[in-house]
């Protein structure tokens, strides 16, 4: 709202009256300024996450084409769900470093693709045994484990496959290092190294060190994946800002998980869509479980300030990235 506040200043001015106003006036308008950011933020969220919805969509084979149970396993665990976090970080840097819209598509499909992949893994009996996902039934629940795991392998491979066969990706060199980035961030030296460590330690409290390892892997490698493949689908991205971003999402992507840990303790499950508590339940070392609640939120908000420093030189150019950042801080599920 803007208040016109002329109308209550008088003519003759009062020093100490015109102040006041001056100051409302700065507050408003910093206010309307605020609240337009954010609509602003809304829209482009909603916009990318619909546009993403349509990539995948149009990527994954129809569920009638053979083998049909599998193809329908892969469209149900990747559509209709999810915050599209590593898809927006995508766009957000690819933007930041002044690639095309559509030519970041597919290195953020391809990210997405991966991340669902993990999903359904994670899901399993053999890993944390949860029924729900995104608010649904999880995915070996409704097709059961072989199905579950089949999804997983060949989610993997549609995520290579997009970027290898991506036409606006004109630059062989700029495929292989998004491939190179990719599959360092999906391995053993990151999601699945940080699951492992995630499984070996149940019931094994973890140093706060081995803690950071473990998240920095299993969540905080793909993140980061995840910003470099948008920065890398610019032509001609520039060396400062693609160090920046790295440094935003290596910081972003481990906020992320300590704020996941806050979630499932404080969240529920219908809020969350996944089963809350889950981790106290399975005896898992997270950073409420190894701080608490509260040192796990001043931590969050510590690598918040980190992400955001990362950015600091930059001016409104940086902006998405930031209000992405205050999203993954702030977000209910
Ligand atoms: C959940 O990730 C799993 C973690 C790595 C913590 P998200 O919270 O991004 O899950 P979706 O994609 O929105 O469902
Ligand atoms: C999972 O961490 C990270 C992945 C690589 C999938 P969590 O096990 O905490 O994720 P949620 O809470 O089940 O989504
Ligand atoms: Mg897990
Ligand atoms: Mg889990
Ligand atoms: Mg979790």
């Amino acid at each position: 709202m803007h208040r016109n506040w002329l109308h209550f200043c008088p003519l003759t001015i009062n020093p100490a009256t015109t102040d006041k106003a001056m100051t409302e006036l700065n507050l408003d308008q910093k206010q309307d300024q605020k609240a337009e950011q954010k609509e602003a933020f809304e829209a482009w969220t909603a916009d990318l996450q619909a546009r993403m919805e349509n990539v995948l969509d149009a990527h994954i084979p129809s569920a009638d084409t053979l083998p049909t149970k599998l193809h329908e396993a892969m469209r149900y665990s990747v559509l209709g769900g999810g915050k599209r976090v590593r898809a927006l970080l995508a766009y957000a840097a690819g933007e930041f470093c002044g690639a095309e819209l559509a030519t970041i598509d597919l290195p953020a499909a391809s990210v997405e693709l991966i991340h669902a992949f993990s999903l359904v893994h994670d899901d399993m009996p053999c890993m944390d045994d949860d029924e729900l996902r995104r608010g649904k039934l999880s995915t070996h629940k409704k097709y059961g484990d072989a199905i579950a795991l089949l999804v997983g392998d060949a989610l993997q491979s549609l995520a290579f496959q997009l970027i290898s066969q991506d036409k606006l990706l004109k630059n062989a060199t700029q495929k292989l290092q998004m491939l190179h980035v990719l599959a360092l961030a999906s391995g053993s030296r990151g999601m699945a190294g940080g699951q492992a460590i995630d499984l070996e330690s149940i019931g094994i409290p973890l140093t706060r060190e081995e803690l950071e390892q473990m998240h920095i892997h299993k969540t905080g490698a793909l993140i980061r994946a995840a910003a470099l493949l948008g920065a890398y689908s610019s032509h001609n991205a520039n060396e400062d800002k693609i160090k920046a971003i790295d440094h935003f999402a290596k910081a972003i992507g481990l906020a992320f998980q300590v704020v996941d840990d806050i979630l499932d303790a404080e969240a529920d499950t219908q809020t969350l869509g996944k089963t809350a508590g889950k981790d106290a339940q399975h005896n898992k070392s997270t950073y409420v479980t190894i701080l608490g609640l509260s040192a796990a939120k001043q931590l969050a908000s510590e690598l918040h300030a980190n992400a955001m420093a990362a950015l600091s030189y930059y001016g409104r150019e940086a902006d998405l990235l930031r209000q992405l950042a205050h999203f993954i801080m702030h977000r209910s599920f």
